[in-house]
């Protein structure tokens, strides 16, 4: 029997919310790894979020952050400066490449940003304009990332297309070099794709392509929104590959929950985007600046990255063992923790059974279970959802796969 906030909440979604999300669950409270319902009934987050709550719900530095700066000064606009946000770029630029930030505040924005870099930057040396992204990725829902995006069914009926965005296979050195024409200005791809299906780059690629680049003239840029920030043991995803891009855009976890994105450039690229050609309201606001602070804080001082590639590690060997009872487990890949726990079949059976069991994860690509956990977990929750999933994937295959 569901609960009455529960029955009125979706009564209320069903009627006043455009439809498109299909929740499953309500929750009203979260701490760490865990989330609640509004009956007290606990579960296990093996989301985050889709990657935003990294430092999992309500992190007490990001939690204490939000609440003195929401007391001080929460937003002045662009036009006027807070003190927080040239701070925070120089945080993730000392973190990262020397170069410059723009601030967002969201994964789409984010990217829309760093295609209107690439553009300008290529119509400024030799009127290229078009940019090569890859099959599968995800870049966000805007009309341009959409158009970069790699997979054509997120663009159906929102034609036309915007133009300037040619798909070539992931991975595949020889296809870019092929698809590269006058035109070309950018490069731009995820270092590992998340909504594709939990894919990581080959490093060899990511070398030849960036070679490849400076040959040419090309920028590459990285969309690391959801692969930044720690998720996959490194604080940007590029340094896991040892390939540093000309630009790089994130949003998700920058802000563990608050709206928040950005794109840094490098240095000898900074100055394309100038005085008065891109803007936005929110973006850099002080009450999102001090919660990003927060999170490089907690990176610098909780030990968060050596906790993900360890629990990361463990995970994936775990599972790996797991899966190897089932033969519709056709494989377990990723990196810290962004694990994909890949099917022969839709996943999405598997987490519904896993929610079942009180345990919140996602699908990507159709076929994939796809783990994004709070970069704090412990052993023993990491132990409980692995127990969750092995029980998810046993009545998955008495009922589904037997069938
Ligand atoms: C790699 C990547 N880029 C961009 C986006 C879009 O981000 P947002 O939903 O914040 O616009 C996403 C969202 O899932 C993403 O995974």
């Amino acid at each position: 029997m569901m609960s009455k906030l529960y029955q009125d909440t979706v009564s209320r979604f069903e009627q006043y919310v455009m439809p498109t999300y299909a929740p499953k669950q309500l929750f009203v409270r979260g701490e760490g790894a865990k989330l609640y319902d509004d009956e007290g009934v606990e579960f296990l987050d093996f989301a985050a979020g889709i990657s935003v709550c990294n430092l999992g719900h309500c992190n007490p530095r990001v939690t204490d952050a939000i609440r003195e700066q929401a007391g001080k000064l929460v937003h002045v606009s662009n036009l006027y400066m807070n003190e927080l946000m040239p701070r925070l770029a120089e945080k993730l630029v000392k973190e990262s490449f020397d170069g410059k930030a723009f601030f967002c505040n969201s994964g789409g924005e984010a990217n829309e940003g760093m295609i209107k870099f690439a553009r300008k930057y290529g119509n400024a040396h030799g009127g290229r304009n078009e940019i090569i992204t890859m099959e599968n990725s995800f870049h966000g829902r805007t009309l341009a990332t959409l158009a970069a995006t790699g997979r054509a069914k997120y663009r159906k009926g929102f034609e036309p297309d915007v133009p300037g965005f040619k798909q070539v296979p992931f991975n595949d050195f020889e296809a870019v070099k092929n698809a590269v024409t006058g035109k070309t200005c950018a490069v731009m791809l995820e270092m590992v794709q998340g909504e594709g299906g939990i894919l990581p780059a080959d490093t060899e690629y990511l070398k030849k392509l960036r070679a490849f680049c400076d040959e040419k003239d090309i920028l590459l840029l990285c969309d690391e929104v959801q692969c930044g920030m720690g998720r996959i043991g490194t604080r940007f995803a590029y340094q896991s590959f040892g390939v540093q891009p000309d630009a790089l855009s994130m949003a998700k976890a920058i802000a563990n929950g608050l709206p928040m994105g950005g794109f840094i450039v490098r240095r000898k690229f900074a100055d394309t985007l100038g005085l008065g050609t891109h803007a936005s309201t929110f973006g850099g606001t002080a009450l999102a600046c001090a919660a990003a602070l927060a999170v490089q804080e907690a990176f610098d001082q909780d030990g968060v990255l050596e906790n993900c590639r360890e629990q990361g590690a463990y995970l994936m060997a775990k599972l790996a063992e797991i899966g190897k009872k089932y033969p519709f487990v056709q494989t377990v890949r990723g990196r810290g923790l962004m694990i994909g726990v890949v099917l022969d079949r839709p996943a999405a059976g598997v987490q519904t059974l896993c929610l079942k069991r009180r345990l919140v994860t996602l699908t990507a690509g159709e076929t994939v279970l796809r783990l994004l956990p709070p970069l704090t977990i412990t052993r023993a929750e990491a132990d409980l959802a692995l127990e969750r999933i092995a029980g998810a994937l046993e009545e998955f295959n008495e009922t589904e796969v037997k069938k």
